[in-house]
């Protein structure tokens, strides 16, 4: 039998260990806590110097103050101090609160030499929907291992999900919903004031604020079962470049082999096929044109700039698995699939863009998929198309685009919300696209078809 030598401790050593910490602690909340700490200094002060009356006056007219500056500007209040002092109530009363035993049971934290180690939360900011936590990992640890316990960690602090983005090496953003900003159908969003084509707004992200799609210099693949609102992320982008394209900077190339989508706004294209062989000769014209500007670009310049010589074109294919898997016409098929592989691997640097729809993801269907960069993914049948769609390991991240609800009788509900991953950007972002109605596109249509374009001109 061993036990270890007990050794009586002077009372004086335990006192100054217990002040030590006590300092410690002190010191640490005013770091993380400066301003509560000054409002309650302050007040010490004030009562201490000038009596508590004189102090609580002086509280009451900074408080006036403070609020005939918020009645003034709302915006810039919400953003300076509503935020703020969320975000500082909900990481002492949600986060800190929990961190430890959240992090232990959903096993980031480790026990080493019978101490406990947890990562580090740096910061909480708060918009009007979502948490974001700013965390610096335990050496050692990799973005991958939250990611593969975002269950358990938006179990463990109360929200219906949570998404992992690691912005620098050894940190992590943990983003967690507090209300969903796109619970509701979002109208179409108003035309640009000015002609736009880089960047096209085409609905609203998680934050409630726009969000707007890359089209120019990329190609964008969209996803989704049927029924989950396809159709709102194509003319919604249709919708966006409409100016652009008036002045003559864009060109609009449609594919509808369904004929049920693109054919609703056909004067809005510049030029339109629905049958296979229409498709296949038209796909056929765009390499055409991406072989000519690459021959006059050959040692010029590298990238495209859309000018009304060389206008940027986006060919928009509306379920383009009618042209690569459902063709029973072998010939047809292999032209549509060369003519697609050639376009999406040396298009974007000459001003040609692929916008494509499809409902099945499996690479039997569309054996081009990863030659996309920019991917949606809407609503999906089941959970092993999301990494089809977005790449490996965004179902992970938190993109739950099998989880998008839907309703037996409501089609509203879900449609057009979409996970997206962007080719510079692998952390998938929630959107929702505009729903452009039926009224919409005719207006679309008496304001900026072929006709009354070419009367501007
Ligand atoms: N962004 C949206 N917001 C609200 N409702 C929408 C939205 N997009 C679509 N919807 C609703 O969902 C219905 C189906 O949308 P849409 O036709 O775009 O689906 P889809 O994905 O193209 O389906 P399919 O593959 O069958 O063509 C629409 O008629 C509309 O009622
Ligand atoms: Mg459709």
């Amino acid at each position: 039998m061993f036990a270890p030598t007990v050794i009586k401790t002077p009372a004086v050593i335990t006192l100054v260990v217990w002040l030590w910490r006590a300092l410690a602690a002190l010191a640490r909340t005013v770091w993380r806590h400066p301003v509560a700490c000054a409002l309650v200094a302050v007040s010490g002060v004030g009562c201490y110097l000038v009596g508590w009356r004189i102090t609580v006056m002086g509280w009451g007219v900074a408080a006036g103050a403070v609020s005939s500056w918020a009645a003034l500007w709302p915006a810039a209040a919400v953003r300076v101090l509503v935020w703020p002092a969320l975000a500082w109530w909900r990481l002492v009363w949600v986060y800190r609160w929990r961190w430890r035993a959240v992090m232990a049971v959903s096993g980031l934290g480790v026990t080493l030499g019978g101490r406990g180690y947890a990562p580090e939360l740096v910061r909480v900011r708060c918009d009007r929907n979502t948490d974001r936590l700013t965390v610096k990992m335990l050496a050692g640890q990799a973005d991958q291992q939250f990611a593969e316990a975002q269950a358990g960690l938006s179990n463990g602090f109360g929200a219906v999900s949570c998404r992992v983005f690691s912005p620098r090496p050894g940190w992590v953003t943990l983003t967690f919903p507090r209300r969903d900003a796109l619970a509701r159908v979002v109208p179409a969003r108003p035309y640009p004031d000015a002609p736009t084509v880089t960047t096209v707004d085409v609905g609203i992200g998680e934050d409630g604020r726009p969000y707007r799609l890359q089209v120019h210099g990329t190609h964008v693949l969209i996803a989704g079962a049927t029924g989950a609102g396809k159709g709102s992320w194509l003319w919604s982008v249709i919708r966006g470049l409409l100016p652009a394209r008036r002045v003559g900077l864009v060109r609009l190339w449609g594919l509808d082999p369904k004929r049920m989508e693109l054919s609703f706004g056909r004067a809005l294209f510049d030029r339109y096929a629905s049958t296979p062989d229409e498709c296949a000769d038209l796909l056929e014209e765009a390499v055409a044109v991406m072989h000519e500007r690459a021959d006059r670009y050959a040692g010029v310049r590298r990238s495209h700039v859309p000018t009304t010589q060389d206008p940027f074109v986006l060919v928009v294919v509306d379920e383009i698995a009618f042209l690569t898997a459902y063709q029973a016409d072998k010939g047809l098929k292999a032209r549509i699939g060369a003519a697609l592989a050639t376009l999406t691997t040396q298009g974007r640097a000459v001003g040609i863009g692929v916008m494509a729809a499809l409902q099945d993801p499996r690479k039997e269907v569309l054996s081009i998929r990863h030659l996309f960069p920019d991917k949606v993914a809407l609503r999906l049948d089941e959970p092993g198309q999301v990494d089809m769609v977005l790449g490996d390991g965004a179902r992970d991240r938190g993109a739950l685009a099998d989880q998008i609800p839907r309703h037996p009788t409501d089609k509203s509900v879900g449609a057009g919300v979409a996970y997206v991953r962007l080719e510079n950007r692998p952390d998938p972002i929630r959107v929702r696209a505009a729903y452009v109605s039926d009224d919409d596109i005719r207006q679309m249509v008496l304001k900026y078809s072929t006709a009354m374009a070419s009367e501007v001109r």
